[in-house]
């Protein structure tokens, strides 16, 4: 488990696997198309209202899809998310599904490229400034599609390097990290300081000081050969790209417990990796100063090439 592991060579076969990801990233994202409540606009032209609730107080929730064969990927997972997020935030979900599905198809048809990053917010619409309730106020459905631009191929095979934070993820009795909303400084200030410290992600303990989530991804672990993640009770993002890997795993039949894990994990585990919509399985190279030796290592090279059959027949 010692030292030096983030340039150790690539391991074989997994060269092929991301091709089309280093394909994609060295064509460069040149185009994104944004609608604002239907109205499809070019970025340079979208614009809502400083009097929207989502700017003046992150009164919104958001979801991050991306798409494999040009079709959104587990969208009705996170159609149900963002309006579980709505619900809990009170704001009311305005479009069912076949509406966002064709909003988003139509985003597709006029941007360049082959796979697309969509962000669709829900804000609580342009009102007065103040909390009063307005019973006035209409929500604002922003969906922004880009070409998709993945992390590097370097970092799926090298592995990215994560710091354990002094930012704590927000506890549910504050702000509940189950809601994806757009309140997002809590994160943003997690990530500057891991930036600071030359790390690639920020990993944020809970008020407890048990592992909780990363600034923008989930994390688990590999102990004995068996997966380890944090519960949702824990204070985190039910993560999609996080349920979809257990499911793998279940697949695999390698057990994967979803528990309080304390900070000793940090030193004890084999193996790390985050996962999020835009990552996927991304492998952990070194957590503060302690390296692992192999990357990614033997469970999370499985879970990789699991995640990438099964978006292929995705598509
Ligand atoms: C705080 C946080 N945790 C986890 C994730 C990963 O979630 P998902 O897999 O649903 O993209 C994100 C994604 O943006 C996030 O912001």
């Amino acid at each position: 488990m010692a030292g030096g592991a983030c340039t150790d060579p690539y391991p074989a076969g997994l060269e092929n696997m991301y091709s089309n990801c280093r394909r994609r990233l060295q064509e460069g994202c040149k185009v994104t198309m944004v609608s604002i409540n239907g109205s499809m606009q070019r970025e340079d032209e979208a614009s809502i209202s400083v009097f929207d609730h989502g700017f003046l107080y992150g009164d919104s929730a958001y979801e991050t899809i991306r798409t494999y064969g040009r079709k959104p990927f587990l969208l009705k997972e996170h159609l149900q998310r963002l309006s579980r997020s709505c619900e809990s935030i009170e704001i009311a979900m305005p479009w069912g599904e076949d509406r966002f599905r064709d909003e988003m198809a139509r985003l597709i048809s006029h941007v360049e490229g082959d796979e697309y990053i969509l962000r669709v917010i829900i804000t609580r619409g342009r009102g007065r400034v103040g909390y009063k309730r307005d019973t006035t106020q209409q929500p604002t459905v922003v969906i922004i599609c880009s070409r998709f631009r993945g992390f590097t191929e370097d970092q799926y095979l090298k592995g990215i390097r994560l710091a354990v934070v002094r930012t704590r993820r927000n506890p549910v009795e504050c702000l509940n990290p189950g809601i994806k909303s757009s309140n997002l400084l809590n994160l943003r200030l997690a990530f500057q300081e891991a930036e600071k410290k030359g790390a690639d992600e920020a990993l944020m303990l809970n008020m407890d000081g048990n592992i909780a989530e990363c600034s923008s991804s989930t994390v688990f672990f590999v102990k004995e050969g068996e997966l380890v993640t944090p519960s949702i009770e824990t204070g985190i993002l039910p993560g999609i790209t996080r349920e979809f890997t257990i499911r793998l795993a279940s697949e695999l039949s390698l057990n994967a417990r979803e528990e309080t894990v304390p900070h000793e994990m940090l030193q004890q585990c084999e193996e790390a990796f985050i996962t999020s919509t835009i990552k996927s399985i991304l492998p952990v190279c070194a957590i503060d100063g302690r390296s692992f030796s192999s990357i990614p290592g033997p469970v999370t090279s499985m879970l990789m090439k699991a995640f990438d059959e099964a978006t292929k027949n995705y598509r």
